[in-house]
This record gives structure tokens, C-alpha cells and sequence, in this order.
């Protein structure tokens, strides 16, 4: 049975590098600083896409549960093929997009 859903969407340009350490994890930050030395708008992108899997996340489980968790403490690792999901959370899947000037995340609980 399907426990919960949840989804969101973020304009990337509305985002700047100075939240990238409020949102990520020391592991992302560092794919992020990766991405940033080589492509800009890659590196946005993916600050994007972290942001708005880890409100569909808090959106998914109830946002009252989480009350204040900061983001940074949610962690989206991927598998070898590059499907991202969160680490230490069993029972969730998550899927994230990015095109158009916006990152699109939604996550399952089940
Ligand atoms: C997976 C795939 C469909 C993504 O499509 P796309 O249009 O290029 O990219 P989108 O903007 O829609 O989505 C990008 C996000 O998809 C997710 N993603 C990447 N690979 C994925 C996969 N294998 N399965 C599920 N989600 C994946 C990531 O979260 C990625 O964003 P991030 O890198 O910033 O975290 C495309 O890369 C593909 O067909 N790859 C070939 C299949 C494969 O397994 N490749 C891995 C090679 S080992």
C-alpha cells in the first residue's frame, strides 16, 4: 500500500550558489562544487533538482513530522545507473527531472 506522495518544483534561477550548503549534504555539496568548476547551469541544475526531491520528501512523509529538520540533513545518493534515492530511507522512491528552467522532484512512500 502507498503510504505517501509528494511533489515539487523549483525555478532555477531563482536559486544561488550561497544556499547550495543549506540544502545539501557534505557529499552532494561536493558533487556540486564538481559540477560548478566545469558547467554552471549543470551544477544549478542539480542544486535544483536536490531542492525539490527533498520537499516532495517532506511533503511525502507530513511536514509537521519533520518540524524542524534542516534539508542538509536529508542525503539523495544514486545507484550505478544514476537513479537517485535517499540514503537510509527504505520503503521510498524518488524520481527528479530538470528541463526548461526548472527542477521537478516526486517521491512515493510506501
Ligand atoms: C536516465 C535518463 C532517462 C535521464 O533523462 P534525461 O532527460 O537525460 O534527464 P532529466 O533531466 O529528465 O533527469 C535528470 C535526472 O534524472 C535522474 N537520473 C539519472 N539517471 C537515472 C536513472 N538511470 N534512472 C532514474 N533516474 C535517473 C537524476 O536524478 C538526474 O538528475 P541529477 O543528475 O541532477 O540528480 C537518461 O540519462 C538515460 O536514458 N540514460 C541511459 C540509461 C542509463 O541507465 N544510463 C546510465 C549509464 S550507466
Amino acid at each position: 500500500m502507498m503510504k505517501g506522495i509528494g511533489i515539487d518544483i523549483v525555478k532555477v534561477s531563482r536559486l544561488s550558489e550561497r544556499v547550495a550548503d543549506k540544502i545539501l549534504s557534505d557529499k552532494e555539496l561536493k558533487e556540486f562544487k564538481t559540477y560548478l568548476d566545469v558547467n554552471k547551469k549543470r551544477a544549478m541544475q542539480f542544486l535544483g533538482g536536490r531542492l525539490a526531491a527533498k520537499e516532495a520528501y517532506l511533503k511525502a512523509v507530513g511536514v509537521g513530522m519533520y518540524n524542524g529538520i534542516s534539508l542538509n540533513q536529508l542525503k539523495v545518493v544514486k545507484d550505478q545507473f544514476g537513479n537517485p534515492t535517499f540514503e537510509d530511507t527504505p520503503n521510498c522512491f524518488l524520481s527528479i527531472t530538470h528541463d526548461a528552467g526548472v527542477a521537478v522532484a516526486i517521491v512515493v512512500i510506501y
